[in-house]
This record gives structure tokens, C-alpha cells and sequence, in this order.
């Protein structure tokens, strides 16, 4: 199986006054092309923390990580910057739609930014995910499941070999969340790998591999 993440020996400790707080210990993972895993765990424990690094958003931990067979080490912020905008989508716990642009500007906007020719067109996003309809509007005129929707497939503009998703389904109600989860089922089976954090236990159970963040690590939970 083609391996999207691969990290050995994680550890990362914030520090707060004095002290030095160890968030993550030690921590091993991994995730491969297509497979669909989510994480839960308590309020604190580091899943964000973990995403975070995971997403190139920060680079002060220990240990090995390697993207798509790329040491993390052997690259620089350049190397990383283009690695992030064209293989990771990243979809936030909060509304991270910008207002004065429409849904099809905002999904379109990390094609923008990588300038070129992007295969795929934001308009095809909409259809093939039903949104069609959303197009034209602007955040604050849909609804909070809808702004989720759209914040998720502004993350798969780019077709991105992995996508990760803090608290995707947050704030919304059972249909939405299911909605939300069809699309990340749907996403995995056309190749991405799906790294979602959650703290509803039915929609980590949608994943193929359900992992539990504890003590800085990543234990595994019943098959499901
Ligand atoms: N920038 C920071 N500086 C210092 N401590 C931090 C910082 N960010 C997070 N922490 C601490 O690290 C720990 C892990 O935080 P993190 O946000 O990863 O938790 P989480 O598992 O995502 O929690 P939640 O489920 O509430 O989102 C917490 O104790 C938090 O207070
Ligand atoms: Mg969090």
C-alpha cells in the first residue's frame, strides 16, 4: 500500500512559564493512500496538536515524519509551502470560509494560489457533491452544514493526496454530520487519504480505522 504518512518517535511539549508540557510522547503513525482514519479522544489530549503538525502548520516537535516518502527534515519552507498547497487539503473545526467572497471563489482559491493550470474546475466540485446551488453565495446567505460543506471541498480543490479534518462535523446535527461524513467516505474511495478528529463516536465509527489519542499516543480501538 502507498504509504501518505509515515511517522516514528513523535513527541512535542509546549511550554508554558517554567514548565514544559509533553503533549505528544513518542508517538508512531501512519496512513495509506485511500484509507479513511479517525481519532478521538478527551479535550487536551493533542489531536489538534497532532493535525497541526501533520499539516505543515507547525514544525517544532521531535522525531521522524515523512509525507508522501519525503523525509519532512530534507525540506525546505519552500519544498513545504508547495507540498501543502498541492497534496493537503485541510479542513478546520471552525468556519474558515472568507466573507467577502462567494463559495465558488473560496473553493476556488487554493487552485488560485497555485497559480497555473489546476485540473478540475470548483463548479465540477459543487455538481458532483450537489451543491450547485451554493455557487453564488456568499457564506454569511448558507447554512452552517452547507459552510462546512464548502470549507471541505475548498480542502479537495486541488485533489489532494491527504486531507485532514479537525472536528468536521462540530456544531452540526445528525443529518449534516452524516452528510459530511458521506463526502469524507466519498473522498477516500477516490484515493485521498482521510485523517478526521472527532468527538462523536458514531461518525468515528464510519472510518476504516477508528485510533484513540491517550497519554501523547495514538492507541488503536476495536475493529470497526
Ligand atoms: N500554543 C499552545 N501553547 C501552549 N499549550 C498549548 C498550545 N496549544 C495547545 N496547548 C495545550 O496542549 C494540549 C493539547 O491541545 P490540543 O489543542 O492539541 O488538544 P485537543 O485534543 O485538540 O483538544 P480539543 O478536543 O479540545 O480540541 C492542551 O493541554 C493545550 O492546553
Ligand atoms: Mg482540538
Amino acid at each position: 500500500m502507498d504509504k501518505i504518512v509515515e511517522i516514528s518517535g513523535l513527541s512535542k511539549a509546549y511550554t508554558q512559564g517554567h514548565e514544559q508540557i509533553l503533549v505528544l510522547e513518542n508517538l508512531d503513525f501512519s496512513i495509506s493512500k485511500g484509507e479513511f482514519i479517525s481519532i478521538v479522544g478527551p479535550s487536551g489530549s493533542g489531536k489538534s496538536t497532532f493535525l497541526n503538525i501533520i499539516g505543515l502548520l507547525d514544525d517544532v516537535y521531535s522525531g521522524e515524519i515523512k509525507l508522501f516518502g519525503k523525509r519532512l527534515e530534507d525540506l525546505d519552507e519552500a519544498e513545504k509551502a508547495v507540498l501543502r498547497l498541492r497534496n493537503i487539503g485541510f479542513v478546520f473545526q471552525f468556519d474558515s470560509l472568507l466573507p467577502e467572497f462567494t463559495v465558488l471563489e473560496n473553493i476556488e482559491m487554493p487552485a488560485r494560489v497555485l497559480g497555473g493550470s489546476v485540473p478540475g474546475s470548483g463548479l465540477d466540485l459543487l455538481k458532483r457533491f450537489g451543491l450547485e446551488v451554493i455557487a453564488h453565495k456568499f457564506p454569511m446567505e448558507i447554512s452552517g452544514g452547507e459552510k462546512q460543506r464548502a470549507a471541505m471541498l475548498r480542502a479537495l480543490r486541488n485533489t489532494p493526496a491527504l486531507l485532514i479534518a479537525d472536528e468536521p462535523t462540530g456544531n452540526l446535527d445528525r443529518h449534516n454530520s452524516g452528510i459530511i461524513l458521506d463526502d469524507l467516505k466519498r473522498a477516500a474511495a477516490a484515493g485521498t487519504a482521510v485523517l478526521m478528529v472527532t468527538h462523536n463516536e458514531e461518525a468515528a465509527r464510519r472510518a476504516d480505522r477508528m485510533l484513540r489519542m491517550a497519554g501523547g499516543r495514538l492507541e488503536k480501538l476495536g475493529a470497526v
